[in-house]
């Protein structure tokens, strides 16, 4: 279990101060601090703060959480499983208006520096009862009594067999560790064992109307993603469909491509042109609703990452869909 440090001693990082409304587009703050002191552990994934649009968190989770509050009102209690920073929690706070939270991560250094951050910018209006801790998955809350009514996860797609060869350059938002149980093939060759088994013990902490939201840079086609909770004992439903233009093209589409000559995927690209006129005009609600009905009007545009790199480097802008799966129980 991880020793947590008294809450007055500052961790160890690098200092980044958030603009919460600006990082959100949201505004007014009602439930965190308006202005978030934020303490970026080494090994943790960096927010972008200052180019909110290349942020996966303002850009795919905030829409998602608004469509669940839409739909369902505040929500009681929350969890994030690899929660980085914490600042998907306060995000949670914030938008959902939850009370009781729950955050994990791999290292003690990184939830060292979360629980501080979450702690540090909660208001004294809205008092919210903090778990923190370290570990593998949920695992760490494990023993608690907790359950949760929104459980999100933005974990990482890597091969599995990988994970000690990784040990090495351990970088968090790429560790994995070595994995016992038993994964469904497909989930293992399209790089989705992590959410599945996610998924998997999510069972364990799901309140009786709870759902997990998966946020999937789905390279992959969405009949797996649905089939992830499906073979968790979960009811899938997709919240929203939307699109990334490849960041980093350069390391990112030469490993997938890799992964594809090893059998692995295919995981699918498509020109960026594609992605913007199929996508265009489709609110976040349609976006899920109709997601396979758009996944089919993208079909002849899909190519796989071996080909998308070979564009790349001709100079083609490319993109992936991503799509945030929502796991229902049953
Ligand atoms: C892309 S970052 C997401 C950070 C944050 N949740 C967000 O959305 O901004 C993925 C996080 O998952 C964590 N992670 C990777 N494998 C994990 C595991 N097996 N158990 C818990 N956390 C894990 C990483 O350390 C990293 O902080």
């Amino acid at each position: 279990m991880a020793t947590q440090a008294p809450a007055h001693s500052v961790p160890a990082g690098t200092p980044l101060t958030i603009d919460a409304a600006h990082y959100l587009g949201v505004s007014p703050i009602r439930h965190v601090k308006p202005e978030w002191r934020i303490i970026v552990a080494e090994r943790a994934f960096r927010p972008n703060p200052e180019n909110p649009q290349a942020d996966w968190l303002p850009t795919v989770v905030v829409p998602a959480l608004k469509l669940i509050v839409e739909d369902r009102g505040p929500v009681k209690s929350f969890a994030s499983i690899g929660a980085g920073a914490g600042v998907d929690i306060l995000t949670g706070i914030e938008i959902l208006g939850a009370t009781v939270v729950g955050a994990t991560d791999v290292f003690p250094d990184i939830t060292e520096a979360a629980e501080w951050n979450i702690r540090q910018n909660l208001s004294n209006e809205h008092p919210v009862d903090v778990h923190v801790n370290h570990g593998d998955l949920l695992t760490p809350l494990q023993g608690r009594g907790l359950s949760f009514d929104v459980i999100y996860e933005n974990l990482p797609n890597i091969p599995i067999d990988n994970a000690n060869a990784l040990e090495e350059k351990r970088k968090s938002s790429n560790f994995v560790p070595p994995r016992t149980e038993k994964i469904p093939q497909f989930a293992h060759d399209h790089l989705l064992a992590l959410h599945y088994v996610a998924l998997k013990q999510s069972l364990e902490f799901l309140s009786a109307d709870g759902f997990v939201i998966s946020t999937l840079g789905g390279r992959v086609p969405l009949e797996y993603l649905s089939r992830l909770a499906v073979e968790s004992g979960l009811t899938p439903d997709f919240l929203s469909y939307s699109w990334k233009l490849q960041a980093l093209g350069e390391e990112v589409l030469p490993s997938y491509a890799e992964l594809e000559t090893r059998g692995l995927g295919p995981f699918y690209y498509y020109p960026v042109e594609a992605l913007e006129k199929t996508f265009n005009g489709i609110s976040t609600r349609d976006s899920g609703v109709r997601a396979i009905e758009i996944e089919k009007e993208l079909l002849p545009y899909r190519i796989t990452a071996t080909q998308a790199w070979q564009a790349y480097q001709a100079g083609q802008r490319i993109g992936h869909t991503v799509a945030v799966l929502k796991s229902a129980r049953r």
